[in-house]
């Protein structure tokens, strides 16, 4: 379907701000349906030169929420000939309000119509078509009053003073007429409630009959009338009442000749909607809780192995101990992420900064090392950041550990450095290790490890995430070195 501006462009002349104009009048008449109870169409002349007749383009069209449609057609980016909608034509041209009767395709009886020209910095742009159902006996006095709200607006129409420009009056999230109406007077008081907006008034603990009251003499703390009465602009306030009760109540100025002589308000009951979203913070702050007593945990268990690495009298298992300790604060590196941003994803970034600290930590003691990080990999989802973060752990731990021991021999100028290139490309992960010590031994495979580390990491990167991993020797100019390779589908879903 043909956007509004590819419309406005294929098949007339006008310019880009009456375009916006339009733009904002579609994104602000539900509110113009549901007041008429009725379909609503935004047509335009059509501007060529093929044509030796007249034709009418339809712009927008609107069905109201609160009655049946008239016309079942989608009728956007139809044309119709000039004289099959002459009150079309003549409020077009001769620019004032045009009330009569149409007869229209595909509905059985004449539609009682009105015709108000749209106007944009004093021209005559489009004309908004308000297509009347069948009325359902004699309108009840609310409905009445809707209807004459509905003028004051189409008059606004015509004045170039509705739609705002500041912004739409109907959209997701704001009240709409069904939800309940209070109009007010250019004094700041009702001039009538909508059953629905009596019923929300009573929410806030007001009985009393709203009639001739301004909303602070019936006890509400609210600016929302009296900005809109002084600026001329829509407002929106929400009202509570306690923890339970919530208010929605949104001002619609109406102007007469520039002059604001009352505020259309819709009202909106949202007090499940406030409490359905301390829910949502409130799992959320649990969820939060979880992950650092995981973390918590994580770092009792490791304080337990390293208190048993201590005690224990034979060197290897001490070397053990310690290694499982290790490994169990990578895990808790990625919860404690976790515990400050809860979610299906995370910022990976702020896990290999922990992990970082953390080899520091633990290796850097035994020779210094410096490790440099170059990019990042963005979000990841949790289920896979775990498992990387573990896998990087590791072999950062072996680059600090293995490259530079034996180096070099009385060389101490050496500086050892150990790079983690961090970056995505074609949909996966890429993560490369590169330090600049002594290379792999000869004998090393990585397809044969009887070691624990590699065992894990090709574990973890090959059989849990489907991804690849490479280890070779490198060699350049300031001496080898050896580069790991990891690339990780990100689209793999655990
Ligand atoms: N960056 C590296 N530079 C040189 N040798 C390495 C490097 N990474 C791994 N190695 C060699 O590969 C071997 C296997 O590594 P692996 O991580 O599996 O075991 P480990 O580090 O010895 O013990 P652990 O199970 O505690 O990790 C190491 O012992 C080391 O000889
Ligand atoms: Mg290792």
């Amino acid at each position: 379907m043909a956007t509004l501006a590819e419309l406005v462009a294929q098949h007339t002349k006008l310019d880009e701000p009456a375009t916006d104009h339009l733009h904002r009048l579609i994104a602000s008449w539900s509110l113009l349906a549901d007041l008429a109870f009725s379909d609503m169409l935004l047509m335009t002349k059509v501007d060529g030169h093929q044509h030796d007749d007249e034709y009418f383009v339809v712009l927008g069209q609107m069905r109201p929420n609160n009655r049946t449609t008239l016309i079942n057609d989608d009728l956007v980016g139809t044309t119709h000939r000039a004289e099959k909608w002459p009150l079309v034509r003549r409020a077009f041209e001769g620019g004032t309000l045009v009330v009569g009767e149409l007869r229209i395709d595909n509905v059985a009886d004449v539609v009682p119509t009105w015709c108000v020209p749209v106007r944009d910095r004093g021209h005559v742009v489009a004309v908004m078509v308000r297509l009347q159902g069948p009325l359902r006996g004699s309108a009840s006095l609310y409905e009445q009053s809707y209807l004459s709200v509905f003028e004051r607006l189409c008059a606004m129409v015509s004045d170039a003073t509705f739609p705002f420009r500041e912004e739409s009056v109907a959209g997701p999230g704001l009240p709409r007429v069904g939800d309940g109406v209070i109009l007010f007077d250019a004094l700041g008081q009702v001039e009538f409630a909508t059953p629905n907006a009596v019923n929300a008034l009573h929410r806030l603990g007001i009985y009393t009959s709203a009639e001739g009251r301004t909303l602070e003499e019936l006890g509400v703390k609210a600016r929302v009338i009296d900005r809109s009465l002084e600026f001329g602009i829509p407002t929106l306030e929400e009202i509570d009442k306690g923890h339970d009760v919530a208010i929605l109540f949104h001002g619609v100025p109406l102007k007469d000749d520039h002059k604001v002589t009352g505020v259309l308000t819709l009202v909106r009951d949202v007090s499940d909607l406030r409490q359905l979203n301390r829910v949502v913070l409130n799992k959320e702050a649990a969820v939060r809780e979880v992950h650092h007593r995981v973390k918590n945990n994580l770092q009792t268990i490791s304080s337990l192995l390293r208190l048993q690495a201590r005690r224990s009298e034979e060197a290897e298992t001490k070397i053990a101990l310690n290694e499982a300790e290790r490994r169990v604060r990578s895990i808790a590196v990625v919860h404690e992420v976790l515990s400050r941003e809860p979610g299906e994803e995370v910022v990976f970034d702020e896990i290999v900064r922990s992990l970082v600290l953390l080899v520091e930590d633990t290796v850097l003691a035994l020779h210094p090392v410096e490790i440099v990080v170059n990019g990042d990999l963005g979000v990841l989802p949790t289920d896979l950041a775990t498992p990387l973060a573990v896998a990087l752990a590791e072999l950062l731990t072996n680059a600090v550990e293995h490259a530079f021991t034996d180096f070099g021999g009385s060389d101490n100028e050496h500086v050892g450095v150990v790079t983690l290139n961090l970056y995505i490309e074609n949909e996966q992960a890429i993560a490369e290790i590169r330090d600049n010590g002594r290379g792999l031994g000869e004998n090393f495979s990585l397809e044969v490890p009887t070691s624990l580390g590699l065992s894990i990491v090709r574990d973890i990167i090959r059989a849990q995430l489907y991804g690849e991993i490479e280890m070779n020797s490198v060699a350049s100019e300031d001496g080898g070195g050896t580069l790991v390779r990891v690339a990780v589908p990100l689209s793999v879903r655990l």
